[in-house]
């Protein structure tokens, strides 16, 4: 597939001196779904709106479908749709207006048949005439949709798009979202949901201070979100692992009396059961044992430790 967003070696740095991204280098696919994950803070809303030009950056360029962000701006931009992570809307316009007013600020002609169409597909035809001050939270985030697509963009950004919205809505929008991609838009949203990454994404970048530590395939990261971690709390601490339980990939904490073990829940065989028959055999006495999924927050840490412990490797 083709690359039809390039972001190479992008720097932004916020007045108060804080490195919001650092060198960061990422390419978009034509027609994918890029699920952008990381804790808050991580820089995915300062990415997202640098790529938009509502940011403006420090060091770097950005190509949209070969156009430059910085030097072909209107070119750029027209290819892009956002809908921002906050919900600011203008109270007093109706769904039918404001939509209408979005199109025309990029340029384009009204067209009102494809309006509709648009409204319908998101469940906002019915309330067209209804003013946003009088929308629900999860309808204003549609009309937010609605305006970011008036323009008819081949990229649409959605910054955390189901962020306080219900099952039921969330489930709409991953159609919505889904339906989008049949018709050639890209995607590239933020998430603090797993599950919505595993839903729709086709890959998965992970981004932390500033840095992509991580772009994968859906189905490998999923792999990795298979696993648990069984933690083994030992009566007396032990200096080392026992040489018969090396073969289990143990580690040892720094007090030295608990180790950890992970395992693969989707595997046929969890490995727990001889693991505790040589543990015994080994004499080593048990004084409590735990399990922890492995949890976004999780694999976000092991990546965010890893990438680290390779810097200091490199
Ligand atoms: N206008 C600003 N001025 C200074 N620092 C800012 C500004 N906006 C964001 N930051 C800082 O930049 C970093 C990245 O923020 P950003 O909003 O991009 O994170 P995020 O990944 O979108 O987080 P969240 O998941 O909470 O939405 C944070 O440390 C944040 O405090
Ligand atoms: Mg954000």
């Amino acid at each position: 597939m083709r690359e039809i967003l390039k972001i190479n070696n992008l720097t932004k740095i916020y007045k108060n001196k804080l490195k919001a991204l650092d060198h960061l280098t990422l390419n978009i696919l034509e027609g994918e779904i890029f699920a952008l994950l990381g804790p808050n803070g991580a820089g995915k809303s300062t990415l997202i709106n640098t790529i938009c030009g509502i940011l403006n950056f420090d060091q770097g360029n950005i190509t949209v479908n070969k156009f430059d962000i910085m030097k072909n701006y209107r070119q750029a931009r027209s290819i892009i749709g956002i809908v921002p992570q906050e919900l600011n809307l203008e109270a007093f316009e109706t769904i039918w207006d404001n939509v209408n007013y979005s199109r025309g600020l990029y340029g384009k002609s009204p067209n009102y048949e494809y309006i509709e169409k648009l409204l319908k597909d998101l469940s906002l035809w019915e309330k067209k005439d209804n003013k946003l001050r009088e929308l629900s939270g999860g309808m204003k985030r549609r009309v937010l949709i609605a305006k970011a697509l008036s323009h008819e963009p081949k990229i649409l950004f959605l910054d955390e798009p189901t962020a306080s919205v219900d099952v039921e809505l969330r489930k709409d929008m991953w159609e919505v979202i889904k339906r989008l991609k049949n018709k050639g838009v890209t995607i590239i949203l933020t998430t603090h949901y797993i599950d919505e990454a595993e839903e729709i994404a086709d890959r998965v970048g992970i981004i932390n201070n500033g840095k992509i530590i991580l772009v994968d395939e859906k189905e490998s990261l999923i792999k990795k979100l298979g696993q648990k971690i069984l933690k083994i709390e030992l009566a007396k601490p032990i200096k080392e692992i026992p040489k018969k339980l090396t073969s289990f990939n143990l580690k040892i904490n720094t007090e030295k009396d608990t180790l950890t073990y992970i395992y693969d829940t989707k595997g046929r065989n969890t490995g727990i059961t001889s693991l505790l028959s040589e543990i015994k055999s080994e004499g080593l006495q048990l004084k409590d044992l735990s399990t922890e999924q492995s949890s976004l927050e999780s694999i976000f840490l092991n990546l965010v430790k890893e990438s680290e412990n390779e810097l200091v490797r490199s």
